[in-house]
């Protein structure tokens, strides 16, 4: 298998608005394991090409001006998969936080993982730690990639906190407000996705981002997850730009 040329539509294409791109992109990476078996090959190859794609689709926000990405990595329910493809995941996402540490840095991005961290494996945790408190004060992009993340786990354990802090006495329910509420969430301290796009087909949210997305413009594509490329999300931002965002409005 050959790396994608990652030269190609290196600048943003000129049919884009620059003032109006999406300043976060979410991504539900999904087809991994239909794309291998298309190839003949085994579902663990689909993940190792995703890593690719993700690479390049991170570097391309980063060239074309969009501030922050995040990407769907392992939900909550991925664990019901057989051991060895999920033992697999956990490696390939130690694997990059290792390999890919030197070259954020270089390329000045900030590296969050969203999700229950704690129930990954203490190897996973260590590097997640380090990639985060080492990339934490570079800026020219957000990455995040949720990993054992699901949007339903991360509401509760939101209201858990707060109802904590009530019951101690340092909060008002009257004081709960939206605010208040995405302080206690995962990706605390972003914005909310301007578009999420979901690869393969399937048009379904699979429990990620559901607070967040309220507001998220939706893209599906037939295309699989290693197959998408610039050219790919190229058209999703097109599409992004023929839309009428009225947020309730008229
Ligand atoms: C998405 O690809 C990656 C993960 C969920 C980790 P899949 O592995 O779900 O691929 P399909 O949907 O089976 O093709
Ligand atoms: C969603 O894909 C999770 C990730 C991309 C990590 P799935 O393949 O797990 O979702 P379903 O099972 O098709 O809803
Ligand atoms: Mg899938």
């Amino acid at each position: 298998m050959t790396a994608k040329p990652s030269t190609l539509l290196r600048e943003l294409p000129a049919d884009l608005e620059r003032d109006r791109l999406p300043k976060h992109v979410a991504v539900i990476m999904d087809g991994n394991g239909r794309w291998a078996k298309k190839q003949g090959l085994p579902r663990i190859m689909g993940h190792r090409r995703g890593v690719d794609t993700l690479k390049d689709i991170l570097r391309c926000c980063k060239d074309w001006g969009i501030g922050a990405l995040t990407a769907y990595a392992f939900s909550t329910e991925n664990w019901g998969r057989p051991l060895e493809e999920v033992d697999f995941l956990m490696t390939l996402f130690e694997r990059f936080c290792d390999q890919e540490l030197k070259e954020m840095m270089q390329e000045d991005v900030c590296i969050r993982f969203v999700g229950n961290l704690s129930a990954l494996p203490n190897s996973l945790q260590l590097e997640i730690e380090r990639s985060m408190a080492e990339t934490q004060h570079n800026k020219s992009i957000r990455f995040s990639i949720a990993t054992n993340y699901g949007g339903r786990q991360e509401i509760i354990q939101a209201c858990r906190a707060i109802a904590a802090q009530v019951k101690q006495g340092l909060i008002d329910p009257e004081q709960i407000n939206e605010a208040l509420f995405e302080q206690h969430l995962y990706t605390a301290g972003g914005c909310d996705p301007d578009l999420l796009i979901r690869t393969s087909g399937e048009m379904r949210i699979s429990n990620f981002l559901l607070w967040q997305v309220a507001y998220s413009e939706l893209y599906v594509t037939n295309t699989l997850w290693p197959d998408f490329d610039r050219a790919a999300f190229h058209q999703a931002l097109s599409a992004f730009q023929q839309r009428d965002r009225r947020f309730g409005k008229v």
